[in-house]
């Protein structure tokens, strides 16, 4: 206890030493009391350093309407306006949508062409993806407006022209879900030049080309929600995952450090990390690294639905999420313990 005084004494002391070299308030033990700190903070003000660095405290952003609602009202997305790439995918790209048009938004299901997708050699499902006819079906179902969008969201130019037509055509742009990604996967030691730029672009740039479009709108606007879809390879090394792993770890700590710098402009930048997600419709691959990788980790023994990680798109699209930015949530049912 003495050792942990003499410590606590030492640091006050060399806290005063050197407040002193460079306040014009000048501190002794005795005056360090909540007045002090307020005067100080006032000091701070006056000096414009609130103006300096932007972080300075805005009482008028603490959103007081929210106290005295549920917490269903306030997961309500009535008039908001979502973009998800990769949206007519079979796994989280269609629950997305349908989670966030459930939930009452107005969602652009942004896709490749049909076409384009089948000449990729990347496409993981049996059959194309079809933004127009998922656009239909959700609208169908949920009574919002959803529309299909076609273009590739992971270059610069594609993104920027599909996220100019989703703003036009749904008048507005409050929530992107970064999902869309292409990757390579197999031995690094074997990877070609081709292969490393793929991954690069298709798991790191691209969603950060689409993310760095998307704040022309939303910072504007001084609002906005980006949910950056991650992975729980990029927090567990797995051979012939490291260039995926690597990206995806890229892209969370992308996400928690855009979080830091836009949140000031009312922007709310978060992520999710799946871990292995396979609906009942959906064959499960039983060789090779995707069939492998969940069985020996998770710790609720399945796959995980998409449509539980998208449960956790939606919260943080939502005004339930208003105090998070820069986080990055753990959706792997416990494979990254
Ligand atoms: N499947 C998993 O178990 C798993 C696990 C962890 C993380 N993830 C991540 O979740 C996200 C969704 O993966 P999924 O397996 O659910 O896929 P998904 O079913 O959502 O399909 C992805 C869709 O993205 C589209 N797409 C690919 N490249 C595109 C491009 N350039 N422009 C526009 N659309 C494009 C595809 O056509 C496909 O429709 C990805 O970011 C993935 O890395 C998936």
């Amino acid at each position: 206890m003495n050792e942990i005084q003499t410590c606590i004494d030492f640091l006050k002391a060399i806290f005063i030493a050197l407040h002193n070299a460079t306040h014009a308030m000048p501190v002794t033990e005795g005056s360090m009391t909540e007045d002090f700190y307020l005067k100080l903070l006032q000091e701070y003000v006056d000096q414009g350093g609130g103006e300096r660095t932007g972080i300075w405290w805005d009482e008028s952003r603490i959103p007081l309407s929210s106290i005295d609602k549920s917490v269903s009202q306030l997961l309500d997305l009535t008039g908001k306006k979502a973009v998800v790439t990769g949206g007519a995918g079979a796994n989280l790209g269609q629950a997305c949508v349908n989670r966030l048009a459930g939930l009452g938004a107005d969602v652009a299901v942004v896709d490749l062409k049909p076409a384009v997708a089948a000449a990729s050699g990347q496409q993981r499902w049996a059959t194309p993806p079809d933004a127009h006819g998922v656009a239909a079906k959700a609208a169908k179902r949920w009574g919002t407006n959803v529309i299909g969008v076609e273009g590739n969201a992971l270059e610069w130019d594609g993104i920027d022209a599909i996220l100019r037509e989703c703003n036009d055509r749904l008048g507005g742009f409050d929530i992107l879900v970064n999902n869309a990604t292409m990757t390579s996967v197999g031995d690094f030691a074997s990877m070609s030049h081709d292969q490393l730029d793929n991954a690069i672009r298709g798991t790191l740039a691209g969603p950060i080309y689409a993310t760095r479009l998307a704040l022309e709108y939303m910072l504007p606007q001084g609002s906005g929600r980006i949910i950056n879809i991650c992975s729980a390879a990029g927090e567990t090394a797995m051979p012939g995952l490291t260039m995926y792993g690597a990206m995806k770890q890229g892209l969370s700590t992308f996400t928690r450090f855009l979080g830091k710098e836009v949140g000031r402009a009312g922007v709310h930048v978060n992520g999710v990390a799946p871990g292995s997600m396979w609906g009942p419709d959906r064959t499960p691959p039983v060789d090779g690294i995707s069939g492998l990788y969940p069985r020996s980790r998770t710790a609720i023994q399945r796959y995980e639905l998409p449509e539980e990680v998208a449960n956790m798109v939606a919260f943080l699209a939502s005004d339930a999420a208003s105090a998070m930015t820069g986080v990055m949530v753990d959706m792997s049912g416990g494979q990254t313990i």
